[in-house]
């Protein structure tokens, strides 16, 4: 029984170091091409991935098992706005899908702390699901426009940042 738990609590460790590895990668890009918002989300979503990664992660130790940090898969090297979106979307329904399974797998095992950790996950993953998708069905309302109010954000954070004391002298 705690046999099953740990394993199950390990894949959903993978399955959110793949999380943060793959929002940390959009978050660098975005910021790097000045899309200050989606920026903030990708980065703000992979820590909260990181955090869920840590609960899994006490609660494996508690159960005497050992946390494999291994990665469920590589990052994906997507570079337009809009495919990360839709793979972050992706991702977030497959790991509520999945969390949802396995909080029942551990019902059934009598482990229920295990459980409530997984559905608490569920809550998470569902929102961020919303986020991403929310973001989807803005960038295809406004298009181009979209990505340009990104770039005037970044243009504003920029020129509201205090000037350093290099500049000021
Ligand atoms: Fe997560
Ligand atoms: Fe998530």
């Amino acid at each position: 029984m705690k046999e099953k738990s740990i394993e199950l609590l390990n894949k959903a460790v993978a399955d959110e170091l793949t999380a943060v590895h793959q929002y940390m990668f959009f978050h660098f890009h975005c910021s790097d091409m000045g899309y200050l918002p989606l920026s903030n989300l990708f980065k703000r979503i992979a820590i909260e991935e990181m955090l869920h990664t840590e609960r899994l992660a006490e609660r494996i130790l508690f159960l005497k098992g050992e946390v494999e940090m291994i990665p469920s898969g590589p990052v994906k090297k997507i570079h337009d706005p809009k495919e990360m979106l839709l793979l972050a979307a992706k991702m977030e329904n497959e790991s509520a899908l999945n969390y949802n399974l396995w909080a029942n797998e551990c019902a059934k095992n009598a482990d229920s702390a295990s459980k409530k950790i997984f559905e608490a996950l569920v809550e998470d993953e569902e929102r961020h699901f919303d986020q991403f998708d929310t973001e989807t069905e803005n960038l295809r309302k406004f298009g181009d426009n979209y990505l340009a109010l990104q770039s005037i954000e970044n243009s504003k954070a920029i020129s509201s940042q205090p000037l350093t004391s290099q500049q000021n002298q």
